[in-house]
């Protein structure tokens, strides 16, 4: 049980030029994999672009002993996605491990989300994971080894206020993990999801704002947020990458050294062949009650559980 390395390994972890991408990415280097920086260095919007930040924790990487390299392109495209890889492998012949970490906010409430807020938000985080992941998943599928990170966000499994296109881009995102977990599972290849909880800008962005700057309750909220340090999420990532990992289609959370497990629980419900709407109404709490629920792993669960009420009843 000795430590956990990836030395031989190539990974690519996307918006990792700050934040916790760039947590992820120094972490993965100091353990032995050579890291494809990428990060397109706009704001917190998606708006303009900056070498810099990719770059900086490339050079970070290099000057630490590791190997990186900077790449710029945008996830938010498929000729992006596809560069992206390609410089991977043009770099370093082969391409491990993926963590698809960028992200973008554009929150508005929801009678005022615009087409082009929801539009921007599905292509970094929604369609930038299937732009990217596609041609290293070519990648992986040929070597038969892969593993790639998906991250969601709680603000989607549990939903929050003013983030109706970020959730819908997050909660697609465990759709994706979970249908890639299935074909991957042939090629040897991994895929979770990961919420994590980290003190970034994109965590800043999201708090609300306090009424007053002497408000007591901000500054207990500043000692916890300084708690957050993205370095603690990155363990959690790193395992998900590694070799060793046992789970696939899996979703974790992450956040200031705490990991923990979110599922898809199935309640035993309520069964009855003449099934009306007031036996509906009658029968809710029952319907709704988590006592006995199930954690089907997947659809043919969910249908055996269906089965064997409809031949055991009644
Ligand atoms: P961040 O804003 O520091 O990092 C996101 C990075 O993605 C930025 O460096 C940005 O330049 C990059 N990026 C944006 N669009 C890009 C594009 N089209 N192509 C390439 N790079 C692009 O924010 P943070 O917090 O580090 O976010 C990382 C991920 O974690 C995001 O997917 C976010 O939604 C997710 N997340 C973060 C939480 C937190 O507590 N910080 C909570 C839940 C999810």
């Amino acid at each position: 049980m000795g430590e956990l390395r990836f030395d031989g390994r190539v990974a690519v972890v996307t918006g990792a030029g700050g934040g916790l991408g760039a947590a992820y990415a120094l972490l993965l280097a100091a353990r032995g994999a050579r890291v494809v920086v990428n990060d397109i260095g706009g704001s917190l919007a998606g708006e303009g672009s900056d070498a810099g930040p990719a770059e900086a924790v490339a050079r970070r990487i290099r000057e630490a002993g590791g190997e990186a390299v900077a790449d710029t392109h945008s996830v938010a495209t498929a000729e992006g996605g596809r560069a992206l890889v390609r410089a991977a492998l043009d770099a370093y012949g082969r391409l491990d491990i993926l963590i698809n970490n960028a992200g973008i906010l554009r929150d508005a409430e929801f009678a005022r989300m615009t087409p082009e807020h929801l539009a921007a938000v599905l292509d970094v985080h929604l369609k930038g994971a299937f732009h990217v992941t596609q041609p290293a998943w070519i990648a992986m599928r040929d070597q038969r080894y892969g593993r790639v990170v998906m991250t969601t966000s709680a603000a989607g499994i549990l939903g929050t206020a003013g983030k109706s296109n970020y959730a819908a881009a997050k909660t697609g995102l465990i759709g994706l993990t979970r249908v890639l977990a299935i074909e991957g599972a042939d090629h040897h290849i991994k895929v979770n999801a990961l919420a994590p909880i980290a003190a970034t800008r994109m965590l800043a962005g999201s708090m609300p704002a306090a009424d007053r700057a002497d408000d007591p309750r901000l500054a207990v909220m500043k000692t916890l947020v300084a708690r957050l340090d993205p370095a603690l999420v990155a363990p959690a990532v790193a395992f998900l990458a590694h070799e060793d990992c046992p789970a696939t289609g899996e979703i974790f959370t992450a956040g200031a050294g705490q990991v923990a497990r979110f599922f898809v629980g199935r309640t035993p419900g309520y069964y009855d062949p003449a099934l009306s709407i007031e036996d509906v109404r009658d029968h809710f709490a029952e319907i709704r009650d988590e006592k006995g629920h199930t954690v089907p792993a997947g659809p043919g669960d969910e249908i055996t559980e269906l089965f064997r009420t409809i031949t055991s009843t009644r």
